[in-house]
């Protein structure tokens, strides 16, 4: 049975947090450890659920994973003998990333897998992915639909595609390029704007040669040549920069709020949501405190703000594409207008982002118009209503920006599940009661 819970105003949102492992490195770190030749120690592994399933289906295809401390993880790749068809389905559970970048790394195997996840996952597009790799020599077999559960037939000689994806989309490219490290010749994925590098910048660190070029304009493309070994490689996982935005949000809009969010990626593919606060006018400050994996790493500070709405620019849309639901919530608080456009992709996320957040908005008393690519919020200038419960549609993002919104509405928030926030931030009930909220079950 779901249980509501319900986050209630609180006067002061203070205090210091260190930011939980970042989720997209995360998965890549296990993926691309288990294909290596060798054994890598990885440290600061988001442990949500999204990344344990990860980890779970290389081991299924051959790696060995093993978890030797918080955090820590050992992983044995499968080198040259590369990955088996698994004895059962693989499971992805709730998680985009996880299915579709493994998608791609699985496809340059001759291997067969049944793929499966949850009610949310089931619902998302895959067409996105398994139409190229089709063309590289993949082959799908699923109900015509183009979505799990679907049966995976891999192939030792995949050949190499020019491929331009339709969407801006970090998950795409990857996909295409993880199936390029297996396939005949050289993959090229070109991209209508930037998105996230993860995979681009990690599998560098695992000693594999991509070049990214400007194609024009805001494109871009990224080659990768084929038959490339991994080698492992220890690393260490920094802060994530989107599960950080919810804590900063908090501090925004609170009356008293003061928080310090330490051991954050600072990456330009990643931190829109930090620019748009600024653009509305939240003063945030960024100590540089190293780096880790490639990453610049951060110390972030915010602080109760007066904020005004604004139009967010399109350029911004794929750094910050998952923190549009929290950005929603700043934009509530604020005075005037928050325009956001050219973010269709959020129809087809964990939830429809874009219908879900303007329920959000409609129950806790927020006037917003709905649009096919984005919503418009008419901000409260202050602490909008709240009283509403919020339906969740198995979405963490959504769940999670409803219970920052409480801590500073007029009337407590309630969500109808808490249940999808472990998926990405199993900590961050605990962060939030550290840092002064009071969310209760009921
Ligand atoms: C991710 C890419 C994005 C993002 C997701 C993580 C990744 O998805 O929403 O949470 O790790 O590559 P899209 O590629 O669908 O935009």
């Amino acid at each position: 049975m779901r249980l509501a819970w319900t986050s209630h105003p609180v006067l002061s949102f203070q205090g210091v947090v260190r930011a939980p492992g970042d989720k997209s490195c995360s998965h890549r770190a296990l993926m691309f450890a288990g294909l290596a030749d060798g054994t890598s120690e990885i440290s600061g592994l988001l442990e949500g659920q999204d990344v344990i399933n990860t980890a779970l289906a290389m081991a299924a295809l051959g790696a060995t994973v093993e978890q030797t401390g918080p955090g820590k993880w050992m992983v044995s790749g499968v080198g040259e003998a590369g990955l088996r068809s698994p004895a059962g389905d693989i499971d992805f559970g709730n998680s985009g990333t996880g299915s579709r970048l493994m998608i791609g790394l699985m496809a340059g195997y001759p291997l067969t897998a049944r793929l499966v996840g949850d009610a949310s996952l089931s619902k998302r597009p895959m067409n996105r992915v398994l139409k190229p790799l089709e063309r590289m020599g993949a082959r799908f077999d699923h109900d015509g639909g183009g979505m799990l559960p679907l049966t995976l037939h891999g192939s030792a000689a995949l050949s190499a595609i020019d491929f331009e994806p339709e969407q801006a989309s970090a998950q795409v490219k990857s996909c295409i390029l993880l199936a390029g490290l297996n396939a005949n010749g050289t993959t090229t994925v070109t991209e209508s704007r930037p998105t996230r590098d993860h995979t681009e910048k990690m599998l560098r660190g695992f000693g594999v040669k991509l070049s990214t070029r400007p194609a024009g304009g805001t494109r871009q493309t990224v080659s990768i040549e084929g038959g490339q070994t991994l080698t492992p490689v220890d690393t260490v996982i920094p802060g994530d920069p989107s599960s950080t935005a919810f804590l900063i949000a908090g501090a925004l809009i609170s009356p008293s709020g003061g928080v310090v969010v330490e051991n954050v990626m600072s990456n330009e593919t990643r931190d829109g949501f930090f620019q748009a606060a600024a653009m509305m006018g939240a003063g945030l400050g960024a100590e540089e405190i190293g780096d880790a994996a490639g990453e610049r790493l951060v110390d972030l500070q915010a602080a109760s703000a007066s904020l005004k709405g604004r139009a967010i620019p399109e350029r911004l849309v794929a750094s910050m594409i998952d923190e549009f639901p929290i950005l929603s919530v700043l934009a509530a608080f604020a005075e005037g207008e928050t325009v956001v456009t050219g973010a269709e992709e959020l129809r087809v996320k964990e939830s429809d982002r874009i219908a879900a957040v303007v329920a959000m908005m409609r129950v806790n008393g927020v006037e917003v118009e709905e649009r096919a690519d984005g919503f418009v919020v008419q901000g409260c200038g202050g602490p909008p209503p709240g009283g509403g419960l919020v339906e969740t549609h198995h979405d963490h993002r959504i769940a999670m920006s409803a219970l920052v919104m409480g801590t500073a509405t007029q009337k407590p928030v309630s969500i109808d599940d808490p249940g999808m926030i472990a998926t990405s931030y199993p900590d961050f009930m605990a962060h939030m009661e550290q840092l002064g909220a009071d969310i209760r079950a009921g």
